[in-house]
């Protein structure tokens, strides 16, 4: 066990729970840096991932469906004006990296690959985990998009709902800069929507099982110092609101399924053959 019972019991019925200094400064730094060399050897051609055309449209959703199994840069929305030029410079542009870091760059690997991560999938009830997910996301300065609430088990989806999140604030969350924000027993609801890859592959969709409106007034913020970890249940609704303050808010997150539940191919996120999931 890492958790202990109480830990265990709170994350049962907050559906998240939150782990101060679990990660040491430098570590944080490490992956921050690491990020930031992604980003630089990244040619921002590959990826127009916010134009509106229908060709890049569809250039950009398989930019986006193809990097299941790769180590791919996005944009942030607001990184370009509207007469297409960058706002900030590249640095300041890319909203995440995914997402398959923790298979693919030595250094991320080591980080989400822990005999304590392990523990803790195990002690919130894996019997099987493997690592479907990895992201880190920068919330840039002034343009960091607002994520609206959601569930993950509506993006990552596997019969039966197995889908949990690991969270890791790289440097202080606060109000300020965009931190995460969560309904406090959320989980205990169905998901509401599945979002899945269209039937002739090219594109995304969304079916909603159930409009009703998110109940904002039970959100609270989930500030959060840097080396914090966060442990998340896929039902949780949660969100982040735009970053308009001049400081980035890096995090690093992985998400985790059942080895042994089923996994639709209409998930959006796919991978190779040849790199099938991997647990701890
Ligand atoms: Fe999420």
């Amino acid at each position: 066990m890492y958790l202990n019972q109480e830990e265990i019991e709170k994350f049962e019925q907050d559906g998240f729970l939150v782990l101060k200094d679990f990660v040491s400064q430098d570590a944080c730094e490490a992956l921050s840096h690491r990020a930031t060399e992604i980003v630089k050897a990244f040619d921002p051609a590959e990826s127009f991932s916010i134009f509106t055309t229908n060709k890049q449209t569809r250039h950009s959703d398989q930019y986006f469906l193809e990097s299941g199994d790769k180590i791919r840069c996005f944009f942030e929305e607001e990184a370009f004006a509207e007469n297409g030029e960058p706002r900030q410079s590249k640095s300041r542009s890319i909203n995440k990296i995914g997402h398959a870091m923790h298979d693919l760059d030595p250094v991320f690997e080591k980080f989400s690959r822990t005999t304590e991560l392990a523990q803790i999938s195990k002690d919130i009830g894996f019997k099987d985990p493997r690592i479907l997910q990895s992201m880190f996301i920068f919330k840039q300065p002034h343009i960091g998009g607002e994520v609206a609430c959601h569930q993950d088990a509506t993006f990552l989806h596997t019969e039966p709902l197995s889908v949990k999140g690991f969270w890791f604030a790289l440097e202080d969350a606060t109000q300020e800069n965009g931190c995460m924000w969560a309904i406090p027993g959320g989980h205990k609801s169905p998901v509401k929507s599945r979002f899945f890859r269209s039937e002739n592959g090219e594109g995304t969709e969304m079916e909603v099982f159930n409009d009703s409106p998110w109940e904002t007034s039970k959100l609270v913020p989930l500030e959060a110092k840097a080396g914090t970890m966060v442990v998340l249940h896929g039902l949780l609704p949660h969100m982040s609101y735009a970053n308009r303050s001049a400081r980035t808010r890096h995090a690093y997150t992985m998400h985790l399924i059942e080895g042994t539940a089923d996994y639709p191919e209409w998930n959006w996120l796919q991978r190779s053959p040849k790199m099938p999931l991997r647990g701890f």
